[in-house]
């Protein structure tokens, strides 16, 4: 057992602020553990959003430096600095309603934008197990946002559509049942997808290990050769990533 200095970026409302908290850890605390034991024992108005603690709902996206991170996923212990802290702060890229609580409605409203359900074609073909593992790590996708609020491309275009819609369009477009086919890569065209940098953050920064740079990259390849998206963007963006492979395509 040993203590640690969790410091939460917290807002009230009108103003934010850094507040610390010393709170016993072991050697499997998790983030969330530490800040329910904060909430429980220390300061019942810090307030967080979480469910299922068990990185299935999706609901307890946090940041911590460069981390955008599942706060029940994450051991408190992996996160600290040689001095024993960790700041907390919201996600990024989406408004914040109180401390750690954000307001999911601005990638959900994209999501809306992006179709992002499944839309049965008739007649109905038979699924093998090979056209589901085209789209089966994207079925992983818990809505967390963790690639929302790494994404740099809303620095520099507030109407791309984010990483967690192009996810999900990758996955209804690879799927042969779904009726919208290549209307996808339209609605992907519409929400911008040519403003993706290719950083790859939301490829790292995923809880499920879902390659979502690279899917992204596949529906833009896909659309340019289709001659649906105007072929005047460079793939690689801002670095030198480069594609990262067209495995599978
Ligand atoms: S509490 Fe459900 S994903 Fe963390």
């Amino acid at each position: 057992m040993k203590e640690a200095t969790i410091k939460v970026k917290r807002y009230d409302g009108e103003k934010s602020f850094i507040q610390e908290y010393k709170v016993p850890i072991e050697y499997n605390t998790t983030l969330l553990s530490a800040l329910f034991k904060i909430k429980d024992e220390k300061d019942p108005s810090l307030t967080f959003r979480a469910q299922c603690r068990s990185a299935i709902c999706g609901t307890c996206t946090v940041k911590v430096e460069d981390r955008h991170i599942l706060a029940c996923k994450t051991k408190v212990k992996d996160l600290l600095d040689e001095n024993g802290e960790v700041l907390v702060e919201p996600a990024g890229n989406l408004p914040v309603i109180r401390d750690l609580v954000t307001d999911h409605a601005v990638f959900l409203d994209k999501l809306k934008d992006a179709k992002a359900w499944f839309v049965p074609k008739e007649p109905w073909e038979k699924v093998y197990p090979e056209d589901l593992k085209k789209f089966d790590k994207e079925t992983d996708c818990i809505l967390c946002g963790a690639c929302f609020s790494a994404c740099p491309a809303f620095q520099t275009d507030s109407n791309f559509g984010g990483p967690i819609n192009f996810v999900k369009i990758y996955r209804f477009w690879k799927d042969k049942n779904d009726a919208l086919g290549d209307e996808r890569i339209k609605i992907a065209k519409a929400n911008n997808i040519t403003s993706c940098v290719h950083c790859k953050y939301c490829t790292f920064m995923c809880p499920k290990e879902i390659p979502v740079e690279q899917d992204i990259t596949q529906l833009e390849f896909y659309g340019k050769q289709k001659g649906i998206i105007e072929d005047n963007q460079q793939f690689g963006g801002f670095n030198n990533f480069g594609f990262g492979g067209f495995n599978g395509f």
